[in-house]
C-alpha cells in the first residue's frame, strides 16, 4: 500500500518561512512525521514537493500507474486560483485529501476559497502539521 503526500510551492521554505503562521517544523520534519506513522501500519508514504503547477499535474496524472492509493495534497497558494490543479484532481480516479497548515479560512479573504475544494474528498485545516497527520490517519483506516 502506498500513499502520496504532495506538497505544492514555498513549502520547501517550512521552518523559516512566516513561522508565526506556519510554525517552526520543516518540510523534513513534518514528512519523518508521516514516514513514521505510516511504517507503524506498513504503509509506504512517498513525499514530492514542487513549485511548478506543471509538475504537480503530472504527479497528479501518473499517481495510478505509480500505484498510490490516495493522496494527501497540501496545494499552497495553487489551492486559490489552480484550474489545472482542479481539472488534474477531477481528471483522475485516485482519491484526494486537501490539507493546509493553517486556517484558510480565517486569514485574508483572497485565501478562503479553494477551486479544488469541490474535487477533494474533504479539506483539513488549521492543525499545522497535524493536518497532514488527520489525513493520513483517515487514509489508513480506510485502507484497512
Ligand atoms: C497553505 C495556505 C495557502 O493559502 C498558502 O498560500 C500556502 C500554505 C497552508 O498550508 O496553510 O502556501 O496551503
Amino acid at each position: 500500500k502506498k500513499i502520496l503526500v504532495l506538497h505544492g510551492p514555498n513549502l520547501n521554505l517550512l521552518g523559516k518561512r512566516e513561522p508565526e503562521i506556519y510554525g517552526s517544523m520543516t518540510l523534513a520534519d513534518i514528512n519523518e512525521l508521516l514516514y513514521q506513522r505510516g511504517r507503524q501500519d506498513e504503509v509506504l508514504i512517498d513525499a514530492v514537493q514542487s513549485n511548478h503547477e506543471g509538475v504537480l499535474v503530472d504527479t497528479i496524472q501518473s499517481a495510478a500507474e505509480q500505484g498510490y492509493q490516495f493522496i494527501i495534497f497540501n496545494a499552497a497558494a495553487f489551492t486559490h486560483y489552480s484550474i489545472a490543479l482542479r481539472d488534474a484532481i477531477a481528471g483522475v480516479t485516485v482519491p484526494v485529501i486537501e490539507v493546509h497548515l493553517s486556517n484558510i479560512h480565517k486569514r485574508e479573504e483572497f485565501r478562503h476559497h479553494s477551486v479544488i475544494a469541490p474535487v477533494v474528498m474533504g479539506q483539513i485545516c488549521g492543525f499545522g502539521a497535524d493536518s497532514y497527520l488527520a489525513a493520513l490517519e483517515i487514509v489508513l483506516r480506510k485502507l484497512k
